[in-house]
């Protein structure tokens, strides 16, 4: 297998805190690594690097994980900008759009629907996300969520089925036999295409027992359990993810104590989507709450037409510092390993011997230019297994 050296790296961040400064980060200075075939074969001080086949030199620049998105809802036709103005002249968000999107997906092909994915997946790629989550959801029929799952398919493995987003107009009167239609026949079909079962626990989309069912349900298909809760207002989300010990609860913009405590204590990520908050003009989450009392923190972009139509992980992670508390350090640590967290992920969000060689280098000295330097070209080159794709 060839091996590729990539040295004269300023600051290699490597989320591994034995390895580097002594911080989460795992910072090591004057780095390089060996890259072989898909994989991290070797990290450590430049000068101590070994031959290899190839070598690029980075010239002093900071290299970090590939991000790690693990909430989007990229497979959807049409698009919600006129919902967006609206909000932004004073109306609230409610979720009621997600009928607008369904609709045009609907009446997508697979075709239309696969490039449309294409160009939002490429769009991530260059910014820096080399791992991406991907949601149905904009279906909501049997044919039409296996149609989104198909298509999810041939960008990532990291595939969710969310039936339950929203109780679809035409079952608008008879709730119990679409909750019934998702834990059956659509569950049924989707989970040979799917690895985790979602669904929107909030006002307005499913309710504490129906979140049950369909979570339930999804296990016992063999799916693992993640979940859309406290977004909208507060409800039982954290609560249901800890109760059947999901990977992730995502949002947590309404949250008690008793809810961060749950959260801590059942070790649930709790998956922070400030494109959302940003959006739908909404509270942020409190990142800064959420750290303090030690719970493990991921960062995602929620990508979609409706809430957060955002691609972009560096802006992301530039919101939570702001507007979250977090520090750059937190919120680089949350969007690499606090992905890889909360999709159960052990090869990637770090970089170590053995790891997935999924690289950015950024166009900056160190890491802090990703909040520091907001909407910029931060983004020098992204390795995603061991290619450089940009
Ligand atoms: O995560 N909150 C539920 N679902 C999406 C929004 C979907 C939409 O508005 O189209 C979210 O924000
Ligand atoms: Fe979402």
């Amino acid at each position: 297998m060839t091996t590729t050296l990539i040295t004269g790296i300023g600051e290699l961040i490597t989320n591994d805190r034995a390895r580097g400064d002594g911080t989460a980060l795992g910072i090591v200075r004057d780095a390089a690594l060996v890259i072989e075939g898909e994989r991290v074969a070797w990290v450590g001080a430049a000068a101590d690097a070994p031959a290899a086949d190839a070598s690029v030199d980075v010239a002093g620049r900071a290299v970090v994980p590939g991000f790690v998105d693990s909430h989007t809802h990229l497979v959807f036709a049409g698009e919600r900008s006129a919902e967006f103005a609206a909000r932004m002249a004073g109306e609230p968000y409610t979720g009621g759009g997600i009928m607008t999107t369904v609709a045009a997906t609907r009446a997508a092909t697979r075709d239309e629907l696969h490039a449309n994915t294409r160009v939002l997946a490429d769009e991530m790629l260059s910014l820096g996300t080399t791992t991406v989550e991907i949601k149905s959801g904009y279906g909501l029929t049997v044919a039409d969520e296996v149609k989104l799952l198909e298509v999810a398919r041939g960008f990532t493995e990291e595939t969710t089925f969310l039936g339950a987003h929203v109780v679809p107009a035409e079952y608008a009167h008879e709730r119990a036999a679409y909750v019934a239609l998702v834990c059956g026949e659509m569950l049924k079909a989707c989970a040979p295409l799917a690895r985790w079962i979602d669904v929107f626990c909030d006002t307005g989309a499913f309710d504490e027992e129906e979140t049950r069912a369909v979570l339930a349900a999804g296990v016992s298909a063999g799916l693992l359990p993640r979940l859309h809760g406290n977004q909208l207002e507060h409800g039982p989300g954290v609560q249901l993810a800890a109760e059947f010990g999901a990977a992730s609860v995502d949002h947590c913009t309404h949250l008690t104590d008793d809810d961060i405590g749950a959260l801590r204590d059942s070790g649930v990520v709790a998956t922070l989507l400030p494109g959302a908050d940003f959006s739908t003009r909404s509270l942020y989450s409190d990142a800064r709450a959420l750290l303090d009392a030690g719970v493990t923190v991921a960062l995602a972009s929620d990508c979609n037409p409706g809430s957060s139509y955002v691609t972009s992980m560096p802006f992301c992670i530039a919101l939570a510092v702001r507007e979250m508390r977090m520090t750059p350090a937190e919120a680089l640590y949350a969007a690499t390993a606090g992905g890889a967290a909360a999709l159960r992920r052990s090869d990637v969000g770090h970089v170590a011997p053995g790891a997935a060689a999924d690289l950015v280098v950024l166009d900056a000295p160190n890491h802090v230019h990703l909040a520091y330097r907001p909407a910029g070209r931060v983004v020098a080159q992204v390795w995603k297994q061991g290619i450089r794709i940009l």
